[in-house]
């Protein structure tokens, strides 16, 4: 099979580098920029990738909405595989893309968008059609990991810990989509569109990384507790989807907890299967390229799908979901969150909830910020 690759950036130099060692795959051409193709395989227009007869499949690993979206879909509509690493990509045109890849009959599959190397996505497809898919979560985004485990292993304050991820390349100079949590997020509007058949694209409750201070990290060590943001997916008894990204507090001893450095964990529990955890780079050329090939691969093989072509998309709805909620907040604001237990620390109230809504969370900490508090929470887990 034949492969012309869009893109010769960190992944696309890494897709090209292994597609020459890759048993029955071979790299075609390049998409560069005009003024960049220095070398007889680097092209710099899509069509003449799209005509030509020998390439079988593209590999998209240019990034952002356009003209990511356009070539892809050209290249679907000129009957071209196309396997992509672009998570802004598929949570934004997944649907459409996986409608015209199946009226043309050829493969759309985009292991590489959610984990990297780990191959949640690729797994959690086919468990899908065979087992009922519970739910699905894990830790998605390993700059928020690399920078929560720095803290706390190695004692770092927040700045601190951000300025070694953006030097040794894990966090960029604009970390925001990583600390916000909306990167996991993505990932998460992925992961159930593959078990779920339904993207979630709006209704979401998304809490970050930028509100946990050193002085906190203290609190949960003292408890023996460890700090990790999660994303969690899933299906409720009446059909909607939730989809959330929130801090989480879990037992020193919990599979989450041993996840280090920039490591990502992604789970599902089946209900026959249970649970099913996998452990791995999230990120970086050759893991994430070892993404996108094993999905060329795969669509060698005969694989051809990851979303359905009848995948809907649909607002989440995480008002069913409830969670106790660990919060420190000024004292003044103590009375606006139902406190199972409460201790004063200095000018702040520290405590746990009883059982909240995660909606119920989340807006409770958005209308306090707007009033000028500051306000860190994470969800007691396990
Ligand atoms: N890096 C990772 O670890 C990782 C992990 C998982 C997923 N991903 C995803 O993989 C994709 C690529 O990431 P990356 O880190 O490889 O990005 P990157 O290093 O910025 O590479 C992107 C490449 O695409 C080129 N490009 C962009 N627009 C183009 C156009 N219109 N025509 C021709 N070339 C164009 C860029 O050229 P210029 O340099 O000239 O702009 C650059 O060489 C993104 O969707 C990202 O989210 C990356």
């Amino acid at each position: 099979m034949k492969v012309s690759v869009l893109g010769y950036g960190t992944v696309g130099v890494g897709v090209c580098s292994m597609l020459e060692a890759a048993p029955g795959l071979e790299l075609r051409y390049v998409l560069v920029r005009p003024g960049k193709a220095d070398k007889p395989f680097k092209v710099t227009s899509i069509e003449e990738i799209c005509a030509d007869p020998e390439t079988d499949a593209v590999a998209e690993v240019m990034g952002g909405l356009e003209p990511a979206y356009s070539y892809v879909s050209a290249a679907l509509r000129a009957g071209k595989h196309v396997v992509t690493s672009n998570k802004a990509l598929v949570a934004a045109h997944g649907p459409e893309l996986a409608s015209l890849a199946a009226e043309k009959g050829v493969g759309f599959l985009f292991s590489a968008a959610c984990g990297g190397a780990v191959p949640f996505l690729h797994n959690l497809a086919l468990a899908a059609e065979s087992d009922r898919i519970l739910s699905i979560g894990g830790i998605l985004n390993g700059t928020t990991n690399f920078m929560l485990d720095a803290m706390q292993r190695r004692s770092m304050d927040y700045a601190e810990a951000l300025r070694e991820a953006q030097y040794l390349g894990y966090a960029e100079a604009d970390p925001t989509a990583d600390v916000s949590g909306l990167d996991a997020l993505r990932k998460i509007m992925l992961g159930c569109a593959v078990a779920y058949d339904k993207l979630p694209c709006d209704g979401f409750s998304l809490e970050g990384i930028e509100s946990v201070t050193a002085e906190d990290v203290k609190h949960f060590q003292a408890k023996d507790l460890v700090l990790r943001l999660l994303v969690s997916g899933g299906e409720s008894e009446n059909g909607s989807i939730y989809a959330f990204v929130q801090p989480c507090l879990l037992p020193a001893s919990s599979p989450e907890a041993s996840v280090l450095n920039n490591f990502n964990m992604a789970k599902y529990r089946g209900e026959n299967a249970g649970d099913i955890i996998f452990i791995g780079q999230g990120a970086g050329r050759f893991p994430t390229a070892s993404a996108v090939v094993r999905d060329i691969s795969d669509i060698l093989h005969g694989r051809r799908e990851m979303m359905k072509a009848s995948c809907v998309r649909v607002a989440a709805d995480n008002s069913a979901v409830k969670k106790r909620y660990y919060v420190r907040l000024p004292e003044v604001c103590a009375d606006s969150l139902p406190f199972a237990e409460k201790e004063l620390d200095g000018n702040v109230v520290r405590g746990v909830t009883e059982e909240i809504a995660v909606t119920e969370m989340h807006a409770k900490a958005k209308e306090l910020r707007l009033g000028g508090a500051a306000v860190f929470f994470a969800a007691m887990e396990g």
